[in-house]
């Protein structure tokens, strides 16, 4: 068998400073090797597409995890349909199948293997029937494990990490091609390139709402966390590939652009004269662009706020006055523990910054729960922050061992009875906080983006300026027409998930 692996090489040790780790060991990455810097990327490439004619495929993605491994597979079907390739919703009889995986908590892995159970019958049924079927497995768990995937499954073909599908063309011909490759692992991270390769044109986004990957990676190293061995460093893409890939967006429809990144406050890109430009002003050059109407960005670290970003939230009438700030635990200790860089007072005077500039603003964040060494009074001070900030929703984690992470070695791992207990008692803070919130808006107009229709005949979906889901009932026939308007809403009741109202009419 002829397997192609283009990774890093990965001795094994522990993290030190100025080293990374590649899925099974680490990689050091010197400033000079390093294809972070910003000045290095290039100018966006066009897609080229053949002159001769290409036979139709099918092609089934299924992605996990994050908005960032979302956008990915958008961007992996782009650079596959130049080869023929579209989208089909089920895996049954397509001719190339991607698993675009998560590896931030465990079990990831074992949701992926039986995936690659299920699939192998679809793959051994269309071998009776003489029709190959290309097999990958990419994202972070990819990553992190390649070798361990390629180890215990034979039928898969190709395993490409995050940064590595803009090679989907030459892997496909590698392993279909001349160099007859059964397998090919593919875990490099050149994060630039990636980016390169945008369509000629966008695809109209399925909802009004487009994501935009404009930064990537991790260096805060939180301790917990395998991100910055699976992303890799920060990187973040130029202001004018960037604005292009937005103008494309919103002459295919989009209406709000959600900016993406692992860091998305860091970013800290080139801007349109050749400076290092941060995320506030590049909020502010994207308000120019004629037709976009709403502005969202995620994942913020509250170490990377700055000034122009808490005065584009001032300033900028498109920019949402909703914000996901994850801050993992209330309690000094704990943060030390997570090496976040940041404790609790430091967030709380973020908050209340954030809040002199936007008075409405609506905060959001993740708790990991049950980290080792958290104390009942470390917890007590994670509820005392929740009932301050009063979030209007939150994502909260059992704390879960990623193997190679500084804090999965650590003594203290608490017990999964605690981790259950503590969990359930924040998540009835936040869901109690955040009925309270929807109820105020009874009675209240709201301007509501309508993204979709909902689930019961006539009902129409989309989200009010604070992120709330809001349902409207409408004739059936309008629905169509309704989706990427936004449109006033009298909000008539305020539940703990969502907003209902009518259409106000003039
Ligand atoms: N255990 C539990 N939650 C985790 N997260 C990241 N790593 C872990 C882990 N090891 C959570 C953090 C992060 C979110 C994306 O996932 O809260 O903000
Ligand atoms: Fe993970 Fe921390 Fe980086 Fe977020 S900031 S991706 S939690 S290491």
């Amino acid at each position: 068998m002829t397997l192609i692996q283009i990774t890093q090489p990965a001795p094994v040790a522990t993290e030190q400073p100025g080293e990374r780790q590649n899925g099974a060991g680490l990689v050091q990455i010197s400033p000079l090797d390093s294809p972070r810097s910003n000045s290095e990327a290039l100018a966006p490439k066009k897609l080229c597409s053949s002159s001769t004619a290409i036979a139709p495929k099918k092609l089934y993605i299924k992605t996990w995890g994050c908005q960032m491994n979302v956008y990915d597979s958008k961007r992996m079907a782009d650079v596959l349909r130049p080869l023929g390739y579209s989208e089909v919703s089920e895996p049954d009889d397509a001719d190339f199948v991607i698993l675009n995986t998560c590896h931030i908590r465990e079990k990831a892995t074992e949701k992926v293997f039986s995936e690659l159970g299920r699939l192998k019958k679809h793959k051994t049924r269309r071998e009776t029937e003489g029709k190959s079927t290309i097999t990958a497995v990419a994202g972070c768990v990819a990553q992190a494990e390649g070798d361990v995937i390629t180890e215990r499954v034979n039928h898969v073909d190709l395993v490409f990490g995050p940064q590595a599908y803009h090679t989907l063309p030459e892997m496909i011909a590698q392993l279909t091609g001349a160099y007859g490759a059964n397998r090919i692992i593919n875990t490099d991270m050149p994060t630039e390139a990636k980016f390169d390769l945008l369509p000629e044109e966008e695809t109209a986004p399925s909802t009004p709402v487009a994501f935009v990957a404009v930064q990537e990676g991790c260096d805060k190293f939180c301790t917990f966390c395998v991100v910055p061995y699976t992303r890799g460093a920060e990187f973040s893409r130029p202001t004018k590939q960037i604005l292009t890939e937005i103008r494309n967006l919103v002459a295919a429809g989009a209406r709000e652009i959600q900016l993406l990144g692992q860091n998305v406050n860091g970013w800290h890109g080139i801007g349109l004269n050749g400076e290092t430009s941060n995320l506030g002003r590049l909020i502010y050059q994207i308000a120019e662009i004629d037709g976009v109407e709403r502005i969202r960005y995620t994942t913020s670290h509250p170490r990377d706020m700055h000034d122009e970003l808490y005065a584009a939230h001032r300033d900028v009438p498109q920019l949402m006055p909703f914000l996901h700030l994850p801050v993992q635990s209330g309690s000094n200790a704990i943060l030390k523990a997570m090496n976040r860089k940041h404790d609790r007072d430091e967030y709380f005077r973020i908050i209340d910054k954030l809040r002199d500039y936007r008075p409405d603003m609506a905060l959001s964040s993740d708790f990991i729960i049950g980290f080792p060494g958290e104390t009942d009074q470390d917890f007590a001070d994670t509820m005392e922050m929740i009932e301050r900030v009063k979030f209007t929703s939150a994502y909260s984690f059992k704390y879960s061992q990623r193997p190679g992470t500084p804090a999965a070695i650590l003594t203290h791992q608490i017990h999964e009875s605690i981790k259950d207990l503590r969990l359930q008692t924040l998540q009835n803070q936040v869901t109690t906080h955040q009925q309270e919130f929807n109820k105020s808006f009874e009675g209240k107009i709201v301007p509501v983006l309508f993204e979709r229709s909902g689930n019961k005949p006539g009902q129409i979906m989309g989200r009010s300026p604070h992120m709330q889901s809001t349902y409207v009932l409408i004739p059936p026939h309008q629905i169509d027409r309704m989706i990427g308007k936004t449109m006033d809403v009298c909000i008539t009741g305020g539940y703990q998930g969502s907003l209902a109202g009518d259409l106000v009419t003039t």
